[in-house]
């Protein structure tokens, strides 16, 4: 049995992650999260208490971290400050965990000798025209944007730099926008279902037309168990499910599901410097370590994670007035 420590675990990602170790192996997780606004306790409750526990602690804090290391057989490292619009308003928050958090944990498995798997993005890579044939792979330069993006480039660099001058045993994986269930509703696809749940309209940045490549989350677990088990120390993978679609023709998908209007939503503000199009060549990681997505149908996908969402009101509700009035004061 493996014992891996899940960092930030009880966020979106991590905590899907998590449900997937327990689902489909015999590891043991210990999560390591703060429980910032982004975590949810209720993410990772209900599972068995010999399998998985939690420490709050801070991924920047050493005197958490080396202790909690040492006592692990691989670290899953997903904890992040991770809204590009929260990135804009306030981007200190994303330095100190996305770059020094993981700076701690670089230096902790550096001393330790166990093994790392660095969860990143790929709006590292900037972003593609909307009319380039062209997608990501593990050879395109890095070009973030946002605080947000360029704190999680600076935190892949550190990685690379570890594995190179200290002989850390890392792996690295970019991967698209996830989708599924427990992803906070700041997010653009659970804001939107919510809206519409609860009568509203979805707010769509500009014209709509940005393209993202959505991937279940799932499938983005499945794909990060294949490279920390048999993925090449020291190299990246990049993680997508051909899932591209612009932002309108999700919020269209959206307000179908509930028999709503297809224009029955409203443009608001642009979000500064929105990326126009993320796009995934995952070959890669298909060909060499075999992995393929099981949720390749977009569509069905959307559908049980609205009603996912549907059925678990009582977990987003207590948000739901907060996240509009933040957005609202940025006319959004
Ligand atoms: P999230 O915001 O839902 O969860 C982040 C978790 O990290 C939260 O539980 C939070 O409490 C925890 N955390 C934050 N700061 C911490 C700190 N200093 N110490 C300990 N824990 C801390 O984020 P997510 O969407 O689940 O993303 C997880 C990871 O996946 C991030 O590294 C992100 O960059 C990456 N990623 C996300 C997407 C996406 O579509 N959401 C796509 C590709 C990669
Ligand atoms: P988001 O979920 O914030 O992910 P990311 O910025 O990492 O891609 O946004 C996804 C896309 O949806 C992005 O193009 C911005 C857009 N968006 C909206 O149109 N309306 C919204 O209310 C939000 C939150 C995002």
């Amino acid at each position: 049995m493996q014992r891996i420590l899940v960092t930030g675990g009880a966020g979106f990602i991590g905590s899907n992650f998590v449900h997937h170790l327990v689902e489909h192996t015999d590891a043991s997780v210990t999560v390591l999260d703060k429980l910032t606004y982004a975590a949810s306790r209720e993410s990772i409750a209900g599972l068995p208490a010999d399998r998985v526990s939690l420490v709050v602690g801070d991924i920047a804090d050493p005197e958490v971290v080396a202790p909690l290391v040492d006592q692990h057989d691989a670290v899953v490292h997903y904890a992040a400050e991770s809204h590009n619009d929260n990135s804009l308003n306030d981007p200190s928050p994303f330095v100190q965990t996305n770059l020094i958090g993981t700076f701690t944990i670089l230096e902790a498995v550096r001393r330790a000798g166990v093994r790392l798997h660095h969860i990143s993005t790929d709006e590292v890579y900037g972003d593609l025209e909307l009319d380039d044939p062209a997608r990501f792979t593990e050879a395109t330069p890095y070009n973030p944007s946002s605080p947000y993006s360029s704190t999680k480039a600076g935190s892949d660099l550190l990685v690379r730099a570890w594995v190179r001058s200290f002989g850390v045993q890392a792996t690295i994986s970019n991967c698209s926008n996830n989708y599924g269930p427990w992803q906070h509703i700041e997010k653009f696809i659970p804001r939107q279902i919510t809206n519409v749940i609860d009568g509203g309209r979805p707010k769509l940045y500009g014209a709509g037309q940005n393209v993202r490549d959505w991937i279940h989350a799932d499938d983005h677990s499945s794909a990060v168990w294949t490279i920390l088990n048999h993925g090449r120390i020291g190299d990246t993978y990049l993680i997508g499910a051909d899932g591209e679609k612009n932002n309108l023709d999700v919020v269209r998908q959206i307000l179908r599901h509930f028999g709503r209007a297809d224009d029955d939503f409203d443009h608001v503000t642009d979000r500064a410097g929105h990326d126009l199009r993320y796009a995934i060549d995952s070959t890669k990681l298909r060909t060499e370590l075999g992995w393929a997505p099981q949720f390749a149908d977009f569509e069905s996908g959307l559908a049980r994670t609205i009603e996912w969402y549907v059925a678990h009101e009582d977990w987003w509700r207590p948000h739901k007035q907060s996240v509009e009035a933040t957005y609202a004061k940025q006319g959004q």
